[in-house]
């Protein structure tokens, strides 16, 4: 009898310690993301009209509202973290993509509020509106895709300040007006297209400066074919133009 209790009383206090192993592992493993890039998550996904994130759990916690296994390179539904950071113990957000998701609303202003995000990428939604002067704050940016959107308005020439960008594609949207000179100056450019747009004017001779190119994607340009810098004689990356 006083066996039977005792044994009884032991298996209770395995049964606590392995609970309380268990959930500290949980919360040591489970590195979490800052609660200002947090609300930087919510006023992006506010702006875009994209509703169903689910903030009652970690943004990178790898919970199917943050991303999508069957994600692939026409859907896509993935918000990203690097958790390496501190230890293991606080996460970035370095990726969006949110491809093909119906998303009706316009673009962010605020994100350089992830100042560790690489990719943003909003293909074949109905986003509407301009591209924010203020994304050339978000130096860390690598790559921007918006192709297949409803976006209007000229390319913002603070975009240039986009030094470690590599890739532009705007392709088949609203966007109007003259390409700016200062892209000229972005030191790691590989692609930029543009194609399928209503784009005005000439290809800028400072384009001929950018030496990292390797596609460049351009129609529908008024006087393009007279104004065409001579980009295969200075250019030897580029591939495609
Ligand atoms: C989306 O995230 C999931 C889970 O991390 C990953 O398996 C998948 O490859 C990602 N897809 C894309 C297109 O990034
Ligand atoms: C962080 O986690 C990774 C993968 O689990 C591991 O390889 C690495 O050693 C960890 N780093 C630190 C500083 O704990
Ligand atoms: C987008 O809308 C179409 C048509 O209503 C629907 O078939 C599709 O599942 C929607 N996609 C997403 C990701 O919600
Ligand atoms: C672009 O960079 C210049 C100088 O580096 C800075 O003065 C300017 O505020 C930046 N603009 C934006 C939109 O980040
Ligand atoms: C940028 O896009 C290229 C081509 O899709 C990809 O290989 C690369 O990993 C991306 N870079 C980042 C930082 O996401």
């Amino acid at each position: 009898m006083a066996l039977g209790l005792s044994n009884m009383f032991f298996h209770r206090l395995v049964f606590a310690s392995t609970f309380i192993v268990c959930c500290l592992e949980t919360f040591t493993n489970g590195a979490t993301l800052g609660k200002d890039e947090e609300e930087a998550l919510r006023s992006i996904g506010s702006a875009l009209g994209k509703k169903d994130w689910n903030f009652d759990i970690d943004p990178c916690n790898k919970d199917s509202s943050w991303v999508d296994p069957s994600s692939n390179k026409d859907h896509a539904n993935n918000v990203t973290c690097d958790c390496s950071f501190n230890n293991n113990n606080t996460c970035h957000v370095t990726h969006i993509l949110l491809k093909a998701q119906n998303l009706s609303g316009t673009l962010p202003t605020d994100l350089a509020s992830l100042p560790f995000l690489q990719e943003i990428d909003l293909t074949r939604n109905y986003l509407r509106g301009n591209i924010p002067p203020q994304w050339g704050s978000a130096t860390q940016l690598v790559n921007i895709s918006l192709l297949g959107n409803r976006l209007t308005g000229s390319i913002p020439k603070e975009l240039a300040n986009l030094s470690s960008l590599t890739s532009l594609v705007l392709e088949t949207n609203g966007f109007s007006g003259t390409l700016p000179p200062a892209l000229g100056n972005l030191p790691k450019i590989q692609r930029l297209h543009f194609s399928s747009n209503n784009f005005t004017g000439e290809i800028p001779e400072t384009y001929a400066r950018l030496t990292t190119l390797k596609e460049l994607i351009i129609s529908d340009l008024n006087g393009a074919e007279a104004a065409f810098p001579q980009f295969n004689a200075k250019l030897p990356e580029l591939d495609r133009v």
